[in-house]
């Protein structure tokens, strides 16, 4: 018997335990051992629940009992669920955790001291909810020298901008729905200024090069200036705009972003709309690989934890292997990434965004007032330098 406790019995903690419930035959037949879930911890009571009786609120009870062997911290949040997960890894307590804000802040310290205490910590929650991403990162690639990463990794803004793209619907509510439906952070700040997929593609661009990527250090814009002038425009051309999060091994060293993006329609990340996200990665002799599926959301997030705890209940006093090193890699800035930018001008700067922009491409949504167009690929150096020459409604860059 493999004894589980969970930490949190929110949204994905609740998910946790109902997935170990439904799908116990098919855990227990492909592990050769049952899951059982022996303490559940919140604050909170939860009268008349099926595993009312697994409730505690004291973290202790669960620290003194032996025979817990892995822990799912399913609570979000960095604290106290840091403090636990480093308590737990200490004694030689597997971890499992869909908390991406403890792996892209602490990742690579958690990794090492499971290592030293013969113990495992695992996140493939952490990045696109249910979506096997980080165990083929280190279990089917480590034959491969990634070269790029490019992913829709934030289901709520996915889910937003594919509403306003194909039903017209207004920011604000399509997030109201995103939030309604258990997808948004409980700030949902995180999601729609860039910093959830900011946390994700710093830990999947660790695992590409195996050294620490900062979140802090990846350059994000959000979608809230998006607009549904700007979405006429990308229909006009067979485009959408999508919430892009990649990072790239360049000449000059290593790159990671996240921003909106105006994507054309035979892009394969073009298909990927509402909550799902997808994760495009590229290898040296593989090509291109592609993951897909639902980037939150109870069960499915909760699918990938449990995953994990199979993977722990596997490897009893062994480290499931991760190459995350604790040296913070250095980033080359946004001015030196060159792409092409969509930009809306009022009409009457047509003729002076001619003359900064030099060959522009002229985009017609039969929107009157103003200009718009596709300059060729440029740096964001030189944008900004030719934009400082005119007054810009708002621009997007183009992949
Ligand atoms: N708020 C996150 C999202 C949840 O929308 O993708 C899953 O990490």
């Amino acid at each position: 018997m493999v004894n589980v406790a969970v930490l949190g019995y929110g949204t994905v903690g609740s998910g946790v335990v109902e997935v170990m419930d439904i799908n116990a035959r098919e855990i227990s037949s492909r592990l050769g051992d049952d899951v059982q879930v022996k303490y559940i911890l919140d604050l909170r009571d939860f009268p008349g629940d099926p595993h009312e009786a697994q409730v505690v609120h004291d973290f202790e009870i669960i620290m003194a009992d032996p025979e817990v062997r892995v822990i799912c911290e399913t609570m979000g949040g960095m604290e106290p669920a840091y403090t636990f997960t480093r308590r737990a890894l200490e004694k030689g307590v597997s971890v499992c955790t869909s908390n991406k804000e403890v792996v892209a802040a602490h990742g690579p310290e958690l990794i090492r001291i499971a290592e030293d205490n013969k113990c495992s910590y695992l996140f493939e929650a952490s990045v696109g909810g249910g979506i096997p991403i980080i165990r083929p990162l280190n279990k089917a690639l480590t034959a491969e020298h990634i070269e790029s990463i490019t992913g829709i990794l934030n289901g709520t803004t996915n889910y937003v901008l594919t509403r306003m793209d194909e039903d017209g619907v207004k920011f604000e509510d399509a997030l109201k729905e995103a939030q309604e439906l258990g997808y948004a952070e409980r700030n949902p700040e995180a999601d729609v200024e860039g910093h959830d997929a900011a946390r994700k593609i710093a830990i999947l661009s660790s695992l590409m090069c195996g050294g620490n990527v900062r979140y802090e250090d990846i350059y994000k814009e959000g979608i809230t200036a998006i607009t549904p002038e700007d979405f006429k425009y990308a229909h006009a051309m067979g485009k959408s705009i999508k919430p892009l999060a990649m990072s790239r091994e360049t000449k000059e060293g290593f790159f990671a972003m996240v921003a909106p993006f105006m994507m054309d329609s035979s892009h394969p990340l073009y298909m990927v709309k509402d909550v799902y996200n997808a994760v495009f990665v590229s290898g040296n002799t593989l090509g291109d690989t592609m993951y897909y599926g639902r980037g939150a959301g109870k069960l499915p997030t909760a699918s990938a934890v449990v995953s994990d705890v199979v993977d722990c209940a596997r490897h009893p006093d062994k480290t499931v292997a991760c190459v995350w090193d604790e040296t913070d890699v250095s980033l080359t800035g946004i001015e030196e990434y060159r792409c092409r930018f969509f930009v809306r001008v009022p009409e009457s700067a047509g003729e002076a965004a001619r003359e900064a922009f030099g060959t522009v491409e002229a985009v017609d949504a039969g929107i009157s007032g103003e200009y718009a167009f596709i300059t060729c690929v440029i740096s964001n150096a030189e944008y900004e330098a030719a934009a400082s020459k005119v007054d810009v409604i708002t621009r997007i860059r183009v992949l």
